[in-house]
């Protein structure tokens, strides 16, 4: 009975993981309570895209993440200057770098020094952003240490090894200029309303489904009406009238549970949760094989079978297969 709620379950389990990954790429990074926080210091590190053009025309977009120190960014991208892009002299940017700068952003390389030396030697260079490239494919949350200088007034982001390299690249004979921005976290996302559309279908189409397969079994049941058995007429009877009912309490508190379910999903996405979501997950699955093996054994005895007293029998035999698992 409780087959197609398991099975929409199964459906929005699969829909969630898979939607999971284009859910979190826009995403900005979370509040992060175990780095230290401190005036100047108190950044959230926010999720920052980097959009550039070389010679005038616009390439690719990177995404870095800002730090917890220096400007906050703008949020729109049409706000945002497209400024030039220049390669730091020396390129870790410990002194203040010998570039002939009006208000570049300048590229630097992560090492040799903190990262807090290096924004306030760009700012000093009259730099107006500084972009600082990982020494890993990764992305790093750029804290500050105890005594820095933290009077920073230009925004700083960190960028993976490969963005990094690729604008060295174009640096060796283009013009590239990048536009720095931060977009905000909407409110109420586009993709938590789509999703939360898709779960409240999923169930809607399993209940129609649902209600006219108990209708179909019930017509069939009066076509059966004349040669069967009357222990068959009962157990069939108590089946079908039992099941609308549940399916109906079930659908309700089903859309209840997969609105919290998703609400939670966004708001307290962490790692233990998707622990959670997987066990889930491989229970749903474990069911769904279930189901699928007793409708093909099911079949492959109905239709070896001519005679009603068989039938009765597979669909107990079923039944306690199915029974255990249904909650
Ligand atoms: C863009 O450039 C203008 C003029 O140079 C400046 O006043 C403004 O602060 C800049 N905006 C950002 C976001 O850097
Ligand atoms: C760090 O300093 C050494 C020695 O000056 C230099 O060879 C190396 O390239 C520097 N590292 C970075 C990331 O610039
Ligand atoms: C990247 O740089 C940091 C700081 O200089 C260093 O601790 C780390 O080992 C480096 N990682 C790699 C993979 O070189
Ligand atoms: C930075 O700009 C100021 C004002 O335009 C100028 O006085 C100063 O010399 C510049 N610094 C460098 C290192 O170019
Ligand atoms: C710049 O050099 C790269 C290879 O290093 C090449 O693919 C590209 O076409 C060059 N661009 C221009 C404008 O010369």
């Amino acid at each position: 009975m409780d087959m197609y709620i398991d099975r929409a379950v199964c459906i929005i389990f699969m829909v969630l993981l898979s939607s999971s990954g284009f859910g979190l790429a826009g995403d900005i990074v979370h509040e992060d309570d175990v780095a230290p926080k401190r005036p100047g210091c108190d950044n959230k590190f926010v999720l920052v895209k980097v959009p550039i053009w070389v010679n005038g025309v616009q390439s690719n977009e990177y995404v870095g993440v800002g730090g917890r120190f220096g400007l906050n960014l703008e949020s729109k991208e049409k706000h945002a200057n497209h400024t030039r892009l220049a390669l730091a002299d020396p390129p870790d940017c410990c002194r203040t770098p010998k570039n002939k700068l009006k208000g570049e952003v300048i590229l630097v390389y992560r090492g040799n020094c903190s990262f807090t030396t290096k924004a306030n030697a760009a700012e000093e260079a009259n730099a107006s952003a500084i972009l600082i490239i990982n020494n890993e494919t990764e992305l790093f949350k750029m804290v500050c240490e105890a005594n820095a200088d933290l009077d920073i007034k230009i925004p700083a982001v960190m960028l993976p090894q490969d963005a990094g390299e690729n604008l060295e690249g174009f640096m060796g004979n283009s013009t590239v200029s990048v536009a720095l921005y931060s977009p905000k976290r909407p409110a109420v996302d586009i993709a938590e309303v789509f999703l939360w559309l898709m779960a409240v279908g999923t169930i809607l189409c399993g209940s129609f489904w649902s209600a006219w397969t108990a209708r179909e079994a019930a017509i069939e049941q009066d076509k059966l009406l004349k040669d069967a058995s009357e222990e068959y007429l009962l157990t069939e009877g108590v089946g079908a009238s039992g099941f609308v009912d549940i399916n109906t309490t079930s659908a309700v508190l089903f859309v209840v549970f997969a609105s919290c379910f998703l609400v939670m999903l966004y708001e307290f996405m962490s790692a233990k949760f998707i622990v959670v979501l997987v066990v889930l997950f491989c229970i749903g699955g474990v069911e769904g094989l279930q189901t699928c093996f007793v409708a093909l054994l099911s079949w492959y005895v109905y239709s070896s079978s001519l005679y009603p007293s068989a039938n009765m029998l597979v669909h107990r035999y079923c039944m306690c297969m199915v029974l255990p698992f249904a909650s």
